[in-house]
């Protein structure tokens, strides 16, 4: 019994230090290999979606009103705003990839999890060893609507009524079926 819980103990110690390692490699990095139009042109359809401009949305004069309204000073620099409009904020500066840049908005790694340990090919074709080195899972479609209403909730300042499927539709890509 005793040598069991050595055993999860080390095991998930060894785990956390394996997670806590893994950097935000940013978009431009996942797009190097999701962009052919056999693997779902995954890049294409996220650049085409709103969270591609979520960042730029925090410059406009709308953003700025509403945010002074709150008592804050310019949304794209007030953490009640970045939270929700790009990825990986609030994270320690030394996990922020030389090419990640917060200015492209709610990117690949928001939903995917931080790419530095799963980003290779060989680890990305076996699923497992993906969620081993940080990939989240998704294992149905309420735990993808629960990752989506993270941000879209009341929280946010023009929230809209949040319809999963219609939603989802709009920026889904999956990678097309062989054969
Ligand atoms: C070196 C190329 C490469 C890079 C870089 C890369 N991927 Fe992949 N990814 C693949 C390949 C190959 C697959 C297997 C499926 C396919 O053929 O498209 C895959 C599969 C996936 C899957 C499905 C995995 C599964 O098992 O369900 C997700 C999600 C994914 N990638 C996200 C990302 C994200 C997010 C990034 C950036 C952090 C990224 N990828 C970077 C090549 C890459
Ligand atoms: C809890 C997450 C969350 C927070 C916090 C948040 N937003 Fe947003 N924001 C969203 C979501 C989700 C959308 C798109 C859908 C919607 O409006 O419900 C959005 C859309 C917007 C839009 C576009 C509105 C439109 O009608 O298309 C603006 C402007 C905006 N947010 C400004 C802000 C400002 C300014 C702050 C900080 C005071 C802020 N947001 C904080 C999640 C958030
Ligand atoms: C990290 C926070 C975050 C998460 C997680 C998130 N979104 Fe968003 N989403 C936003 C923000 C912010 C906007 C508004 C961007 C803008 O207008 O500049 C937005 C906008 C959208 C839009 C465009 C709005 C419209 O009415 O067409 C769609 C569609 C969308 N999100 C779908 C989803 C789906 C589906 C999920 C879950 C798979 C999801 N989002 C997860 C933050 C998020
Ligand atoms: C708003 C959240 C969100 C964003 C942003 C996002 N994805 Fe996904 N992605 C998902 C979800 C949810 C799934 C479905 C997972 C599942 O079915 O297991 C998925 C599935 C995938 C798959 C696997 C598709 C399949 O058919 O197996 C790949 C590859 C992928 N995403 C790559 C990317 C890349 C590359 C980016 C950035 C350019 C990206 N995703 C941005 C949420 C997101």
């Amino acid at each position: 019994m005793q040598k069991i819980s050595y055993m999860l103990i080390f095991l998930l110690a060894f785990s956390f230090t394996a997670f806590a390692q893994a950097q935000y490699v940013g978009v431009k990095t996942c797009g190097m290999c999701h962009k052919k139009p056999e693997q779902g042109e995954q890049l294409k359809i996220w650049e085409g979606s709103a969270h591609a401009n979520a960042f730029k949305t925090l410059q406009s004069e709308e953003a700025n009103k509403i945010a002074a309204a709150k008592g804050l000073g310019k949304a794209a620099e007030e953490a009640a705003c970045l939270k929700c409009h790009v990825s990986g904020h609030g994270v320690d500066a030394a996990l922020l990839g030389s090419k990640f840049s917060m200015e492209d908005g709610v990117q690949c790694e928001t939903c995917h999890g931080a790419g530095s340990e799963y980003k290779s090919k060989k680890v990305m074709e076996d699923h497992a060893a993906s969620v081993a080195a940080g990939m989240k899972e998704y294992k149905d479609e309420a735990a993808i609507e629960a990752q989506c209403v993270s941000c879209h909730n009341e929280e946010s300042p023009t929230y809209k009524e949040f319809k999963f499927k219609e939603m989802w539709d709009k920026i889904k890509h999956p990678v097309p079926a062989k054969g």
